[in-house]
């Protein structure tokens, strides 16, 4: 079902620069991370877990569809709000077909550590994008538990995995900043006898220690006498089911949060944003390249803070981005790309990497993408530099959103901001995250329209 992109044909889209400013409250969609961790987490609890606020886009419907096929009752019961009936620790049973996750790298990863340590085996694909993403990065530790795997050349999917039996537990040093080889590592040894450690150096996203915490699991959190974090999680535990509300996604509201920057006049009230100070690297960016971005009605929601931003347009100053910035950021840098491609000055965004191995090749996406709308774009090594002068870019180009619903967002973002029209050749991936952006930016007034 997630690959039924394959069977409708691509859906360009337009942005043009709105006749008048942006202006409204945007209900941002659920956190994707919180949402595919609540799923999961609640499938391998004991009892019912109700979630409300649940992003239904098509990556964590992949999730839910998955952990059916493998046993748990997962239902919806109204917008954004679903029952699940978990399973308990270990209890997943072997899927009768392959499991295919779309788009989703999150689903993937997230999922082959839950799997390595079920005893059965099971088969695991994706779309073209997902197909494509390097997942050599949670065989190698999984299978040091005892999970045996049989993929594609260069560990990409399909692929087949064998839950070990008898898994050993494990200290894990990762090896990139990645949150998704870190969820994979705990989720492994939560089926695991002993302590199972996974040690970062840099610090990425904490939703998974966060929401094991939540259910119950005993999960320590400590320094290194490096400062790497290790964050160890007791194997074996009973999960009890626990209600969670999944705050708004920070990633997605960056899209209308940006927009409300670059067209003059604007002000828009992004509403019940998640502030997990893991993930707002993007917001400390914009505030330094001077955004007008107040936080009002600061509250907590399922055990993350979260806030109303209002956002004002503003001129823009281009600033430089640490490469220790990027994981609280990581998802964000396209649309950051588009704003400093507005703001007078330059921007260099350091130490982007793990951008070529998203859902596209996202450094090459964003550079070609930037260049074809008349803007001084260069990449140097992992670096991203943008020369702006202030004033909005050419635009007038058709860019190709390759499978990327962040690419095609921040282009459309782009178009809004431009002189001509930005079109954007599919706009179906942004399903995958956000399924409402269209309709809630053009109720901001954005006027996003297929082409005449
Ligand atoms: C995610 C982690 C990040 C991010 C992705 C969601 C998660 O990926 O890009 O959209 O939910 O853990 P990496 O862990 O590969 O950096």
């Amino acid at each position: 079902m997630p690959d039924d992109h394959a069977l409708r044909s691509p859906a360009p889209l337009t942005a043009a620069r709105p006749k008048a400013p942006l202006s409204g409250r945007a209900a941002v969609p659920g956190d994707k991370s919180v949402s595919h961790r609540a799923l999961m987490l609640g499938a391998l609890a004991v009892g019912h877990t109700e979630i409300t606020g649940l992003l239904e886009g098509e990556d964590v419907l992949a999730t839910a569809a998955a952990l059916r096929a493998m046993g748990a009752g997962i239902e919806r019961k109204g917008n954004g709000r679903w029952h699940v009936n978990g399973v308990g620790v270990g209890g997943l049973a072997e899927p009768e077909d392959v499991i295919d996750l779309g788009n989703s790298g999150t689903a993937a990863r997230l999922l082959l550590g839950i799997l390595a340590t079920h005893p059965f085996t099971a088969f695991v694909t994706g779309d073209a994008s997902l197909r494509s993403r390097p997942m050599r990065r949670v065989i190698d530790p999984l299978s040091r538990f005892g999970a045996r795997f049989l993929s594609r050349d260069g560990g990409r999917l399909p692929l087949a995995v064998t839950g070990a039996e008898s898994p050993v537990p494990q200290i894990y040093r990762l090896p990139v900043p990645s949150a998704q080889v870190k969820s994979a590592v705990l989720l492994a040894g939560l089926n695991t006898p002993g302590e199972t450690s996974v040690v970062e150096p840099q610090a990425t996203r904490d939703h998974t220690e966060r929401m094991l915490g939540h259910f119950g699991a005993q999960v320590r959190v400590e320094r290194e006498p490096d400062g790497a974090r290790r964050i160890t999680i007791e194997g074996c535990p009973e999960l009890v089911a626990a209600p969670i509300a999944v705050p708004g996604d920070p990633s997605s509201a960056a899209f209308p949060i940006v927009a409300a920057l670059l067209v003059p006049g604007s002000e828009v009230t992004a509403a019940n944003v998640g502030l997990n100070p893991s993930r707002i690297g993007l917001l400390t960016s914009l505030r330094e390249m001077g955004a007008d971005i107040a936080f009002e009605n600061e509250r907590s929601a399922g055990g993350e803070p979260v806030a109303d931003l209002r956002v004002r347009a503003a001129p823009l100053a281009g600033a430089e981005i640490p490469p220790e910035r990027a994981p609280s950021m990581i998802d964000e840098y396209p649309i950051l790309a588009v704003a400093a491609s507005c703001a007078r000055g330059r921007t260099i965004m350091r130490g982007l990497a793990e951008l070529r191995v998203k859902e596209s090749d996202r450094l090459t996406g964003i550079a070609e993408g930037l260049q074809r709308c008349g803007v001084n774009v260069t990449v140097e090594g992992d670096d991203l530099i943008v020369d702006g002068d202030g004033a909005p870019p050419k635009g007038g180009a058709l860019i190709a959103t390759r499978l990327d619903h962040r690419i095609a967002m921040a282009f459309l973002v782009l178009g809004l901001a431009a002189r001509e029209p930005v079109q954007i050749d599919d706009a179906r991936p942004i399903a995958t995250s956000f399924p409402d952006f269209v309709p809630l930016m053009n109720r901001l007034g954005a006027g996003l329209a297929e082409p005449v």
